[in-house]
């Protein structure tokens, strides 16, 4: 069934737990996600960044509302969500278009410019019921360079959630964008400050490089909503490479893509049994 994330997130938050939410590039990925998060009775954010809709010609529609269909048709509440949106017309067009939440990435404008037009961006989403996701304090790799010194100060944070009306909040805690490797370590003291300053669910971005022990750490100091999308990529193009050097004959996509989508399956629903170990939503 199709949920928002802002309360999808609120719950996870009430049980001390993570909620997963997973980037989609083609649309075997987001089959995938569902498939193994009705496995595991777990809620599950689908979100679609900006850099994926350019990737599908800049056309928002045609996958979006497949997306749409499909959270819909799940047996498990699936939230769709834009990602790291700095335009502020793909804000607009998704929420059109029946997306239940949208994330205007403002991180990179100067802080006067971010937090008006994350605002006008809140205004506008909410008039439809749409939730709103924005990011205070950049959290690097976002074009390829890794930065993890970055920090999101706890006061900066909750006059950030009281000055824009945001249902949620991507913070700078330790993490990077990109990485292969899964050596992050997270400020998991300022998790916590950050978590008793705020009233909204934080969210982290970069969580491929985060490993499991330093997320199960993460989510228990106040960490809500994970995403997760590089890990997820390595994971299936190894599979891919892995099928065609042993087998340089095959053309059916069939026979490749299906395999990977089927380890990406696995990989995520194990990842959201760690996020929320002791929750079935049926
Ligand atoms: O918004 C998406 C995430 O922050 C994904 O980051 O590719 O480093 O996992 P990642
Ligand atoms: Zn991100």
């Amino acid at each position: 069934m199709l949920a928002d994330t802002a309360e999808l997130a609120r719950d996870a938050a009430q049980r001390g737990q993570g909620l997963a939410a997973f980037n989609v590039v083609l649309l075997d990925h987001a089959e995938a996600f569902i498939d193994a998060a009705q496995e595991a009775q777990l809620p599950l954010v689908l979100q679609l960044s900006q850099n994926a809709v350019a990737y599908h010609g800049g056309r928002l529609a045609p996958i979006g509302r497949a997306l749409i269909e499909l959270a819909s048709e799940a047996t498990v509440p699936v939230s769709v969500h834009l990602d790291h949106a700095e335009s502020t017309d793909l804000c607009r067009a998704a929420v059109d278009l029946g997306f239940t939440s949208i994330m205007y990435d403002g991180s990179v404008l100067p802080d006067d410019v971010n937090r008006a037009t994350t605002a006008a961006m809140v205004e506008m989403a909410h008039a439809s019921g749409v939730s709103v996701e924005a990011e205070l304090g950049e959290v690097g790799g976002k074009n390829g360079v890794h930065d993890p010194k970055a920090r999101t100060k706890p006061e900066d944070a909750a006059q950030f959630v009281a000055d824009t009306g945001v249902d949620l909040l991507a913070v700078a805690v330790g993490s990077s964008h990109a990485m292969a490797t899964r050596d992050a370590v997270l400020d998991t003291e300022l998790i916590a400050a950050i978590k008793r300053a705020v009233p909204v669910p934080l969210v982290l971005h970069g969580s491929s490089g985060v490993p499991d022990d330093g997320m199960v750490a993460a989510i228990n100091a106040g960490m809500t909503k994970i995403n997760v999308s590089t890990h997820l990529n390595v994971v299936f193009t190894s599979r891919i490479r892995d099928i065609l050097l042993h087998d340089p004959g095959l053309v059916d996509p069939r026979k490749y893509v299906g395999p990977a989508t089927g380890i990406v399956r696995d990989e995520v629903r194990r990842l959201m049994e760690l996020y929320a170990p002791w929750c079935a939503v049926a």
